[in-house]
């Protein structure tokens, strides 16, 4: 009879440190077989184990690339996700924790997608006139949506190639689910603020009149990031009054004028090459998760840089950081004894559509 996989309950007591050795001695058990992706928010405890780190463009990307037998993912589900649609079909993508989810990506699903594209078809034909594009964090089933229906994935580094590729093909985007990162990069190319409105799908025709749609060019959904909506326009000021001379850099997941009022917006790759390429003794101001800024603080202090953390409040990923060493452990172990927990399998059909749009965006960019 085969053995059943080990139970999460027995790793629920253990202390950090226990399983600090434990993630290390399965690591090396599993050697080659296994490679884990960290993205640059995972908690301090979990991200040390990381083989490959990144922003969700790079690890997509790596994803695709590596060789290995089972890919620990140590980021959100989405993330896992995008790992298996592009990794081979004898591939194994693991989520250590499937709590890891991302709220951002929970604000757009499929019903209400085709809903608003179903409205919008009132009005004029959508499949002519109108590029749907899916921020990455989404569930896989709208990057599915998009494959269908002519459109396209972007992620925080490629949003503006991206949406140059789409508007050479249709005069329209429908970006979700997150609107301030559709509206930054609409205003980096030239698009006038009134002609991107707010598509709330929790309102009939996304609350705008048919007029409205007529003349809009991205329709951004109403969604936004629960950590990035904490840093706010005054923030930035407050710093800028006691640091003259002092750098602001924010993620494009910022509200518009928090973006506005920064020196720097891109990806989280972005954000740490800038700081790490600055002149010594530069005092930064970071618009982005907290686990992410307390790790550069750290790895910058000796060069004198101060690295300081844009909202007065703890703005963590809540979700992501529910990949502690305890589950990490638990799935390496597992591993080890020729077991997989917490596979993420996207089915055959939507995965084939959702490469459609991850390959279009990977040859744009
Ligand atoms: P990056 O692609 O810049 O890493 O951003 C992912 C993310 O979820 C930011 O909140
Ligand atoms: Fe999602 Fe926000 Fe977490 Fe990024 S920081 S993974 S957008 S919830």
């Amino acid at each position: 009879m085969q053995a059943s996989t080990i139970a999460f309950d027995r790793y629920k007591p253990l202390q950090d440190d226990a399983c600090q050795e434990r993630i290390l001695t399965a690591r090396a058990r599993l050697g080659k077989r296994a490679v884990i992706l960290g993205h640059h928010y995972q908690r301090a405890d979990v991200y040390k184990h990381a083989d490959l780190t990144g922003d969700s463009l790079r690890l997509s990307k790596l994803a695709a690339q590596t060789d290995a037998q089972y890919i620990v993912f140590c980021g959100v589900h989405f993330m896992a996700e995008v790992a298996d649609i592009l990794s081979k079909p004898e591939q194994i993508s693991i989520l250590p924790d499937l709590g890891a989810g991302c709220s951002m990506a929970d604000m757009a699903n499929l019903s209400k997608v085709e809903r608003a594209w179903r409205e919008i078809a009132q009005v004029l034909d959508p499949d002519e006139t109108v590029t749907p594009v899916t921020y990455i964090n989404s569930a896989a089933d709208l990057k599915a949506f998009c494959g269908e229906h002519g459109g396209i994935v972007c992620t925080s580094t490629n949003a503006r190639q991206i949406l140059e590729w789409s508007f050479a093909r249709r005069q329209k985007v429908l970006f979700f689910p997150d609107q301030h990162l559709g509206r930054w990069t609409g205003y980096l190319m030239n698009i006038p603020l009134s002609e991107m409105l707010v598509w709330d799908p929790d309102e009939e025709m996304g609350g705008l009149t048919p007029q409205q749609i007529k003349m809009a060019k991205i329709l951004l959904w109403k969604g936004h990031c629960s950590v990035h909506q904490m840093f706010q326009a005054q923030h930035v000021l407050n710093f800028r009054a006691q640091n003259p001379g002092g750098m602001v850099i924010s993620h494009p997941e910022c509200n518009f004028e928090v973006c506005k009022l920064s020196d720097y917006v891109g990806s989280t790759d972005y954000i740490i090459k800038t700081i790490v390429s600055s002149a010594p003794g530069t005092r930064w101001l970071v618009g982005t998760e907290l686990n992410l800024v307390n790790r550069i603080a750290e790895e910058l202090k000796p060069q004198g840089k101060m690295v300081k953390f844009m909202a007065p409040s703890v703005c963590m990923c809540s979700t992501m950081a529910r990949i502690d060493p305890q589950h990490l452990a638990w799935a390496l172990e597992n591993l080890v004894e020729g077991k997989v927990v917490n596979q993420i399998k996207v089915p055959a059909h939507e995965a084939r559509l959702a490469r459609i749009a991850l390959d279009r965006m990977l040859s744009v960019s």
